[in-house]
């Protein structure tokens, strides 16, 4: 795993976005998209750049089971509000958090990153070493998948809504095997609140516990976390 530490978000997301530009000059059109805090600067940065997305496909970790996609809180809008109206790609998936079906939804999801394997995915990590909505115990070799939320997750979510019992209990999110189907990794970290889950997946053995650690199986990974992020690592 390669690791570089930034001074703030700001330089995170500058650092992220020079990746992804060289992997675009190298031929990258596809490109597996997260939400949250972590990627915005990265999203800011892109927006601001003069790229033109508009010939990639863009993919989508996640989404909420039963939001409406123009619901604020919904990861579809999320996107479009964060990257997509400003920058828009040719075709952009994001999980069906509202079909009949939601298994059947997850297959189909499946079938789209198999069609359009990704070249740079973008990751954010949770304080108990989640990726996507993969959450310590999942199999780490799962596919896209609805998942129940932890009582951790709907707590650190619960700030984007009026109530805790608007916060959805289930989600459709990429599986960690789908995740490390991508050819390039770029895991994003800022803020002491995310030390123990990088320190963890850094210097701790490959966990399901740690969902995030099984990136060190993963030949093309890169962290870039800022000084806070880093400061329980040892080296
Ligand atoms: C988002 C996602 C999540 C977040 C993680 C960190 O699509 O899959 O795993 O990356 O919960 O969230 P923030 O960035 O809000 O700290």
């Amino acid at each position: 795993m390669d690791v570089k530490i930034v001074k703030d978000k700001v330089a995170g997301g500058q650092a992220a976005f020079e990746l992804i530009k060289a992997g675009i000059d190298n031929g990258a059109k596809v490109l597996g998209l997260a939400t949250g805090s972590t990627p915005i600067t990265l999203y800011q940065a892109m927006i601001a750049s003069d790229l033109d997305f508009s010939n990639m496909t863009s993919i989508n970790l996640d989404e909420y089971v039963g939001l409406a996609e123009d619901n604020p809180q919904s990861y579809h809008q999320f996107m479009k509000d964060n990257l997509f109206n400003q920058k828009p790609f040719a075709h952009s998936y994001v999980p069906n958090g509202n079909a009949a079906n939601i298994e059947d939804a997850a297959a189909d999801y499946e079938q789209i990153i198999a069609e359009n394997p990704i070249d740079i995915q973008i990751l954010g990590i949770g304080r108990n070493g989640h990726i996507g909505f993969n959450e310590p115990g999942s199999d780490l070799k799962g596919l896209t998948h609805k998942v129940q939320l932890t009582e951790s997750t709907i707590e650190a979510n619960k700030r984007f809504f009026d109530k805790e019992e608007d916060v959805p209990r289930y989600a459709i999110s990429m599986g960690i095997g789908s995740i490390m189907k991508g050819k390039q990794i770029l895991l994003l970290a800022y803020g002491e609140d995310k030390a123990d889950a990088i320190k963890a997946t850094i210097e701790g053995p490959v966990t399901p516990d740690v969902p995030a650690s099984v990136l060190q199986e993963h030949a093309n990974v890169t962290l870039i976390i800022d000084e806070a992020a880093a400061s329980k690592l040892s080296k």
